[in-house]
């Protein structure tokens, strides 16, 4: 077939889609026991709520959007994060009236044209969790705790929580004056981004991954030493609440992330498993993206953790996805006559809850027999001449040989021991 799925894209195949199952499942108690309620927005929006919401200055939204005229001539894109949705929809539909709180969450496919590698795709997916509403640091510390829980129960190990302030609209200007001035001193040794960077949004100078602008980075003015009062204490507020909770993190000025929203807290949680895509979750606080796109204050955190990658690292670490699906019975027909029978008996199998597979074909005994012990089910049920006229069933056990026969009516009981 010359047909191929687009680069970038994949297919979840069976043999890994029950993992992403697991996962989901795992992810749903975690978010229901933090009392979050689960929402599925459109896959695709009016390019302006990612262009002002995420920020014209960033690569997100200058290069890598998925951006089409649909047939009515209007600018559609194809999300490439959920934060900028969620909280359109918790405008558009009065989720969070002043003074209380929404707590929210979603998963899905985003889109980005990134260049793709082990573990970054052009589609990926997402679990996503918004706190709206509540602008002091414990809503902070319950986003990063949500997030931790998650990765808790799923058995992941070799995490990193990496924690920084990008500061508020009152005090990034200061901030961001102070790193034109170092990073101009050194503009001869920085790359081309970063030379582009300068006047656009230089605090992502800080989070270039090229040695020589690593060097001037490392240099570069904390923002720790620029937050105002304000960004301070929510700073200060948010790392003794962590360390309430007794969580491990670690601070990085360098921290800026990718996005333009944010204002305040902002992290990540890296794998020491992942090689160069190596954060498996990022987020923050963002409390003026509600704002930008034209909607009233409305201050809130969140995060978003890369289902692609939880699986990849899990599997790595070897962690359990529970029982993986599998058929229990495999119905075999002993000569043609037994056939239909099989079908019933299958059918009645599959409304008690057994999972159970036959053969759809007109193949020998034997080659049913064989098909039984490839299939990975635990029992073969035999239906033959005999069998037929006692109403019984004969019963063999794949792993220990064993066989007997009970009747019909004794069967499910009996699979349902096992
Ligand atoms: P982000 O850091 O752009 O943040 O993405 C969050 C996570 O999505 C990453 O840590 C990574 O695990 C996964 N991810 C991102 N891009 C790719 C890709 N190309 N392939 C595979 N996985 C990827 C956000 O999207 C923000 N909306 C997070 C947020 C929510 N902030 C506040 N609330």
């Amino acid at each position: 077939m010359d047909i191929k799925a687009p680069r970038g894209v994949r297919d979840i195949l069976p043999e890994e889609s029950w993992k992403w199952s697991y996962v989901l499942k795992v992810t749903a108690e975690t978010m229901a026991d933090f009392n979050y309620a689960e929402m599925h927005l459109p896959l695709f929006e009016h390019t302006e709520l990612f262009s002002r919401g995420v920020g014209e200055a960033t690569d997100i939204v200058e290069k890598e959007m998925y951006t089409f005229l649909d047939r009515g001539s209007r600018s559609i894109t194809l999300r490439p994060e959920a934060t900028a949705g969620m909280v359109r929809a918790a405008l558009e539909h009065g989720l969070c009236s002043p003074g209380t709180a929404a707590r929210l969450w979603c998963w899905g496919p985003m889109f980005r044209y990134e260049r793709p590698q082990k573990g970054r795709y052009r589609q990926f997916y997402q679990i996503d969790a918004e706190c709206l509403g509540l602008p002091g640091p414990m809503a902070d510390v319950e986003i990063v705790a949500l997030s931790v829980e998650i990765f808790r129960r799923l058995g992941l190990k070799n995490l990193e929580v990496v924690l920084n302030s990008v500061g508020c609209p009152a005090c990034r200007p200061l901030y961001r004056r102070a790193l034109l001035e170092h990073f101009s001193r050194h503009k001869e040794r920085l790359c081309a981004t970063c030379l582009g960077r300068m006047e656009r949004n230089p605090l992502r100078i800080l989070d270039c991954k090229q040695t020589d602008c690593g060097l001037i980075a490392d240099e570069a003015p904390s923002v720790h030493d620029h937050l105002c009062d304000e960004c301070r204490d929510h700073f200060q507020e948010v790392q003794e609440g962590l360390e309430r909770l007794g969580f491990a993190y670690h601070l990085d000025k360098r921290l800026v992330r990718g996005l333009d929203y944010y204002t305040k807290t902002a992290y990540e949680i890296l794998s020491g498993d992942l090689g160069a895509q190596n954060a498996v979750c990022g987020g923050g606080r963002y409390d003026n993206l509600a704002e930008s796109i034209g909607g009233p204050s409305l201050p809130g955190v969140g995060f978003a953790a890369g289902l692609d990658r939880i699986v990849l690292v899990m599997e790595q670490q070897g962690c359990s996805f529970g029982r993986s699906p599998q058929t229990q019975v495999y119905v075999v027909a002993q000569d043609p006559e037994a056939r239909a029978a099989t079908q019933v008996l299958a059918h009645e199998l599959r409304r008690n809850r057994v999972s159970a597979e036959q053969d759809s074909g007109n193949r020998s005994f034997k080659a049913q027999m064989k098909a039984a012990g490839a299939s990975g089910a635990a029992w073969v049920c035999i239906l033959g001449p005999e069998e037929l006229q006692k109403d019984l069933v004969t019963l063999k056990n794949l792993e220990t040989g064993e066989q007997a026969s009970l009747p019909k009516a004794e069967l499910i009981e009996r699979l349902r021991q096992n």
